[in-house]
């Protein structure tokens, strides 16, 4: 059986690289796969996080989840502290994951930056926690943003070792499904960088929740550069090739970015805005982008204003996680040498 789980951190603003390289697609994966979308509170704390701001961002990810068009009724939204399994599995693949696994992980030496001796254990063992809230439920596929794929790729390990110490097939070992047009979305200032929560500046960002006038603002002030937009003789197979977009990263960004906004590949876009100048570019990116996310916006407002609704959404929601939760979580312990009541 095909079964999604996805998860998103609730450590501030969700931007337009969440919902290009996440949450969209898990809209139209919700048709295909039963699925379960996470917002990852467990995650988040490994980070401080004010517990009053942890509460609402709980929530701002859940409404963000149903206002882009998840259906809670048909799949399961709910966050993870509601759910004890995570953490009780995470604890066994901490005994399974190598600590030479871990040092290998990109995301911690980022995020640890160049003090790690005071970041947190729990930011160290995040990918085992990461494995745990897919395999607690026997995932087999995982939709995500590029930046996930090492910790996926950890997952896969950890799934693997735990069948092979224990010689079993109990952990399917899940896919990464990285799709669209914009699994990297990255800043408006710096098309090096990677779009981010934590980038200091509201500039580099377009907010799910932004209106028509900042969106408008931050695409005019979108970094470029002097030239004319490529055409379709840019592509190589199809594809942009690795060294056109080092050369013009802010270019290739906000194309890639049209791109997955209009639902159209990359080889129609360049085509439409071949030798086209950035301003008149930027003022349809600016159009398409108001009326993708303007709605989605409107609506996590209303629900912003109604949080009971929420709550019960991840309440239930949590409820029928644990019911999926609890057969393969006592298979595990089983298979470990737990002794169960
Ligand atoms: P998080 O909260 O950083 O991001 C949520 C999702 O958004 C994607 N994403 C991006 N995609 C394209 N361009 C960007 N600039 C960009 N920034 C973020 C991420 O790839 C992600 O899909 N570790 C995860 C949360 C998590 C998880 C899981 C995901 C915890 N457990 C289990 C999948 C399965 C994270 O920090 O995502």
């Amino acid at each position: 059986m095909n079964r999604i789980f996805s998860g998103v951190q609730p450590t501030g603003n969700l931007h337009l690289g969440n919902y290009l390289g996440a949450i969209r697609n898990w809209v139209s994966l919700q048709r295909d796969y039963e699925c379960l979308f996470c917002v990852v509170d467990l995650h988040a704390i490994t980070v401080w996080q004010d517990p009053a701001q942890l509460r609402a961002s709980t929530r701002e990810v859940a409404a963000a989840m149903i206002a882009s068009g998840i259906d809670a009724s048909k799949h399961i939204v709910f966050n993870q502290s509601q759910v004890s399994g995570h953490a009780e599995l995470a604890w066994i693949f901490n005994c399974v994951a190598r600590l030479g696994w871990l040092d290998r992980m990109t995301q911690f030496k980022e995020k640890a930056g160049k003090d790690k001796e005071r970041a947190s254990v729990g930011l160290y063992a995040y990918p085992n926690l990461m494995a745990a809230d897919i395999l607690l439920y026997k995932g087999t596929h995982v939709p995500v943003g590029e930046d996930q794929k090492q910790h996926l790729e950890l997952t896969r390990d950890i799934a693997q070792k735990f069948n092979n110490d224990f010689g079993v097939e109990v952990f399917p070992i899940p896919q990464p499904l990285i799709l669209g047009a914009a699994t990297r979305v990255m800043s408006l200032r710096d098309g090096t960088r990677k779009m981010s929560k934590s980038e200091p500046s509201d500039m580099t960002r377009i907010n799910m929740t932004d209106g028509p006038d900042d969106i408008a603002k931050k695409v005019r002030k979108a970094t470029s550069d002097p030239d004319l937009l490529p055409g379709p003789d840019a592509l190589d197979a199809g594809a942009v090739p690795e060294a056109a977009r080092q050369a013009r990263p802010e270019a290739y960004n906000l194309l890639g970015i049209y791109a997955a906004l209009a639902d159209k590949p990359m080889a129609a876009v360049l085509e439409e805005f071949a030798g086209a100048q950035f301003s008149h570019f930027k003022a349809v990116l600016t159009d398409l982008a108001v009326a993708a996310l303007g709605p989605i916006g409107q609506e996590m407002t209303r629900l912003a204003a109604d949080p009971g609704t929420v709550d019960a959404v991840l309440r239930e929601g949590a409820e029928r996680a644990r019911a999926v939760a609890a057969p393969i979580l006592d298979e595990v312990y089983d298979v470990v040498g737990f002794l169960r009541p």
